[in-house]
């Protein structure tokens, strides 16, 4: 928590948005009851466990535990501090924030020096998208991309620039606008002469495309050789703020599109993504020349349901789009791949064909990612020669035992033995064979799994013990009445039996001690601890009944009393057992009596409840 902006103020912010409407822009939510529902953003899965209250103005995800408010949602999915997230919010919903000093920033994991890294990559993207658009330097450049299609439309909607063939350009622009040269190196943008550490041009005589992050931020730069030359692209190096394994080419302006049109296009170039947006494919993004991550597969699951992968038709591009395909499936995602004829990746095909061929008869066109298989599985296969044939047919039986449904195992085994003139019998026989033998495989790779691919789910909760149970259900009343944090205050003050159930007590009653009426949102807000924000936010999410009776309240109270003297019997016990082994009589028969008294006890607390 920032102790400077004041936090009438921060909840001013906090109650300027909407939980659901925030949320809603990186999650398909649907309403549930009083909540809404989705696939939860910070894990991978298929059944949604991640539940967003707009009463409360929580999250909360079952199956990893994640929760907060709006501004823990923005810190944990966009990596912002907690000053960003509240700036985030401020700016979007036009509250004013009073100006931050420079000092305050510190305290910002990366805060004031984020922005000079910012600032520079955006006075490049301006300076070289003039040189390319409007200047004597810059007509080469231009025509070349004349020449391959983009239209100044295309141009400017991904500010395409050009970097003159000067070692000291784009130094001197900024050296001048007085930004400070070791932020401007440290992100990246200048490089470095290794012998005095002067700045220099780092691109030179290259075609520009910025590189974006989420939020819009121009981070990197990929530039393309002009002319032939190696290597044909330069990409900015690594910072604290460019991620490639963390970055899509184009995420943020095909976001929107994708979000309506609940798809997205995967390519794997940048001229892939420009052309296609020049034929009105404007949900497009690529990878920055490296291999599909499963970050860049969240990110896409967060926004769509369904991506069609458009690769190139030679043998890697074929390649990658399966094992992406794979990748995107375990997701969740429902995938389409587009095939393009041999020898053309999608910029060429657009420009030998035009617009709309591709977008009828490429993307309009593509399979299922089964049918993808068969396909790919054919390839360099003679299927008129009988061990090639078989080949295949294993192949294809393997994708289809995998199939969870039936009647889609059914379609294919029927479509395969139709093909191949064979009993549709004898192959659903086959098939089952694959079955089993995958099951057992599995089983026996269970334990030998690399931790990677160990999905970040918590372990299944144990049944809860009736103490535990009874103390979640009490802090969750105690969290939405501030009546009866009053009551349990008295009867029990802060001895709850388990340590991080004893901590939010203790901060809730001091909350309440502070004046505050139960505000959920703002209370877990004021929790330092990510664990302890968690655990609040699980019980800020129970649905109780309206009514919490005295005899309920009672109950629970008891549970909890009770516990430690139950444990103590226990331990009695295994004292006077062991006294009674080594003989002491006289020391096994007090235990016993204290034992008796402490069961009596017990049993009294009971009674008086009746
Ligand atoms: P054009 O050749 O101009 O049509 O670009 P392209 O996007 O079609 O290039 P290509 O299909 O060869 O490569 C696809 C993507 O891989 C590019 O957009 C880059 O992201 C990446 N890439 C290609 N060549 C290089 C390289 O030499 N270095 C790096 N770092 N990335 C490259
Ligand atoms: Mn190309």
């Amino acid at each position: 928590m920032s102790p400077r902006i004041s936090e009438e103020k921060i909840e001013e912010i906090r109650k300027s948005v909407d939980i659901v409407d925030m949320i809603s822009e990186y999650v398909q939510l649907k309403k549930q009851g009083r909540n809404f529902v989705g696939l939860c953003p910070f894990h991978g899965e298929k059944t949604p466990s991640f539940s967003v209250s707009p009463d409360k103005q929580l999250y909360h995800c079952f199956g990893c535990g994640a929760g907060g408010n709006v501004f823990s949602f923005l810190m944990e999915l966009d990596g912002l501090s907690f000053i960003e997230s509240v700036e985030k919010i401020a700016n979007r919903t036009n509250v004013e924030l009073p100006e931050l000093e420079s000092g305050q920033k510190d305290e910002d994991r990366y805060g004031e020096e984020r922005k000079y890294w910012y600032k520079g990559h955006e006075l490049a993207a301006k300076l070289y998208h003039h040189i390319l658009s409007a200047t004597d330097e810059g007509r080469e450049a231009r025509e070349y991309l004349r020449k391959r299609g983009f239209t100044k439309e295309v141009i400017d909607t991904f500010q395409i620039g050009y970097a003159p063939n000067s070692w000291d350009f784009l130094t001197t622009f900024l050296e001048k606008r007085q930004l400070p040269m070791n932020e401007i190196v440290k992100s990246g943008l200048l490089a470095v002469r290794e012998f005095d550490q002067k700045p220099f041009d780092r691109f030179r005589d290259r075609i520009m495309f910025p590189i974006w992050d989420r939020q819009g931020n121009i981070i990197a730069f990929g530039g393309r050789i002009l002319k032939d030359g190696n290597p044909k692209y330069l990409n900015s190096p690594e910072s604290e703020v460019f991620n490639k394994s963390q970055t899509l080419y184009s995420f943020h302006i095909a976001r929107p599109s994708m979000r309506k049109k609940n798809e997205a296009i995967l390519f794997e170039g940048y001229v892939d993504v420009t052309s296609a947006w020049r034929a009105g494919i404007d949900n497009g993004v690529a990878t920055l020349g490296t291999a599909l991550t499963e970050a860049q597969g969240k990110m896409l699951r967060r926004n769509v349901d369904k991506v069609i992968i458009c690769y190139d038709s030679d043998n890697a591009g074929q390649e990658a789009t399966f094992k992406n395909a794979q990748l995107l499936e375990q997701l969740g995602l429902n995938i389409r791949v587009a095939q393009l004829p041999d020898g053309n990746d999608p910029d060429d095909y657009i420009r030998e064909n035009g617009s709309e061929r591709f977008v009828q008869n490429i993307i309009g066109q593509s399979l299922t990612f089964m049918g993808f298989k068969f396909r790919f599985y054919r390839k360099g296969k003679n299927l008129n020669d009988e061990g090639d044939r078989m080949e295949y047919i294993q192949q294809v039986l393997t994708e289809i035992s995998k199939l969870p449904r039936a009647v889609e195992r059914d379609h294919y085994l029927r479509q395969l033995a139709e093909e191949f003139s064979l009993s549709l019998d004898a192959l659903k026989q086959e098939q089952v064979q694959i079955y089993k033998s995958h099951i057992r495989k599995e089983k026996h790779d269970q334990n030998n799994r690399p931790l990677e691919k160990k999905m970040t789910v918590r372990p299944q909760k144990k049944l809860l013990s009736a103490h535990e149970n009874a103390e979640r259900i009490l802090l969750a009343y105690m969290l939405q009445k501030r009546e009866i944090a009053d009551q349990v205050q008295e009867k029990i003050g802060g001895t709850f039996n388990i340590d991080e159930h004893q901590a939010i007590a203790a901060h809730l009653y001091s909350f309440y001690a502070e004046g505050y009426d139960s505000n959920l949102s703002f209370f877990i807000e004021r929790l330092n601890d990510k664990e302890l924000k968690q655990l609040a936010t699980e019980l800020a999410m129970m649905t109780l009944n309206e009514e919490l009776s005295e005899q309920e309240l009672n109950d629970y109270i008891k549970q909890i009393e009770n516990y430690p003297k139950k444990i103590q019997i226990n331990e009695l016990k295994l004292e006077q057992k062991k006294a009674e082994e080594s003989g002491q009589v006289e020391e096994a028969a007090k235990i016993a009596m204290d034992i008796i008294q402490l069961e009596q006890q017990l049993k009294n607390s009971i009674r008086n409840d009746l």
